[in-house]
């Protein structure tokens, strides 16, 4: 029996597998430049997060339509489910999709397709958290977040994701701010290839509640201390770090070191399907590779839930 746990960091368009990739490709008629899976998966090596990043937005030109989302939700909730997921909050990237002429509509309600069944289906309650990309502009946000208004009551909060370095989190300042006034929850994807700082300015300008990945925070003894007194959950991503090079290798992962210092970690997996694993697998990989002991991951479990936006759906009912 996998430990029950959430999953707190998860790209849905990262959870794309090469085999969906061309059943996709196949129903929507568009022409992939990879001979077959194979050949895709030859692809998946990656020297940091922009040469993932290129990859990833080239590969989201097979979705189309709401049913290709479900489909896209559907197989990860089934994957997450034999892996231990409860719980899942799912980032998804809408001006990835609306560049190519995707409409919010399309995404959202075909995701929901999948969510909207998913307790019932798989036993995962989910949540939504619409993702802005900060290497588009802070006036790209903003329109998105107007855009996504039809749709606020499926949509638990906002994230902030893509290229990070010289795209600090200020340059969200705004679009964070009206974020919060509509009452949606706030996270950022801050010290993962950035500088300490970045995670810093996430809490400080964004009053973000969870930092994604935080790694970098290592470099920065009061900014632990920091994150350790006020104890803001690190959604960490250890296969992630390992094939975007944020790590040397899983051995020499700081997560050891981030629990031993007090720091609220959970373990997730990002872009599943890029990076060689799902949140069990990525559970396996910290417990066999970092020798974590079992009090150990039923902390990371525990901490899962504990930093989840678990009560959001109780508000809104209530509201
Ligand atoms: N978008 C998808 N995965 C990401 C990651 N690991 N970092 C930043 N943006 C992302
Ligand atoms: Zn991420």
């Amino acid at each position: 029996m996998p430990l029950p746990k959430a999953e707190l960091h998860l790209h849905i368009e990262g959870t794309l597998e090469p085999e969906t990739a061309f059943a996709l490709a196949a129903r929507n008629g568009v022409t992939l430049p990879y001979a077959d899976t194979d050949a895709l998966r030859e692809a998946y090596r990656f020297t940091d997060l922009q040469s993932f990043l290129d990859l990833y937005y080239a590969l989201m030109d097979v979705l189309r339509t709401e049913q290709d989302f479900a489909d896209l939700a559907d197989a990860y909730l089934a994957r997450a489910a034999a892996q231990g997921v409860r719980h899942a909050e799912i980032f998804f990237d809408p001006q990835a999709h609306l560049k190519r002429g995707v409409e919010l509509g399309t995404v959202v309600e075909g995701l929901w397709r999948a969510l909207g069944r998913s307790e019932q289906n798989h036993g995962v309650s989910t949540q939504l958290i619409l993702c802005f990309l900060r290497d588009e502009s802070a006036d790209s946000a903003l329109r998105t977040l107007r855009a996504a208004e039809p749709w606020l009551d499926r949509i638990t909060g906002v994230g902030l994701d893509s290229a990070e370095v010289g795209h600090p989190p200020a340059k969200f300042r705004e679009v964070f701010r009206a974020a919060a006034d509509l009452g949606l929850r706030r996270v950022a994807h801050a010290g993962e290839e950035g500088p300490p700082q970045y995670i810093t300015e996430a809490l400080d300008v964004l009053g973000v509640e969870r930092i994604d990945h935080g790694l970098r925070c290592m470099e920065d003894p009061a900014l632990v201390d920091r994150l350790v007194r006020e104890r803001i959950p690190l959604t960490v991503c250890p296969l992630s770090n390992v094939r975007l090079h944020t790590v040397a290798s899983l051995a020499e992962h700081p997560l050891p070191a981030m629990l031993d210092a007090g720091l609220v970690c959970t373990v997730n997996s990002d872009d599943p399907a890029y990076f060689g694993g799902y949140a069990g697998d990525n559970f396996d990989a910290v417990r066999d590779t970092l020798g974590l002991t079992e009090e150990q991951l039923r902390t990371l479990a525990r901490n899962s839930f504990l930093a989840a936006f678990l009560e959001h759906d109780e508000e809104r009912r209530q509201r």
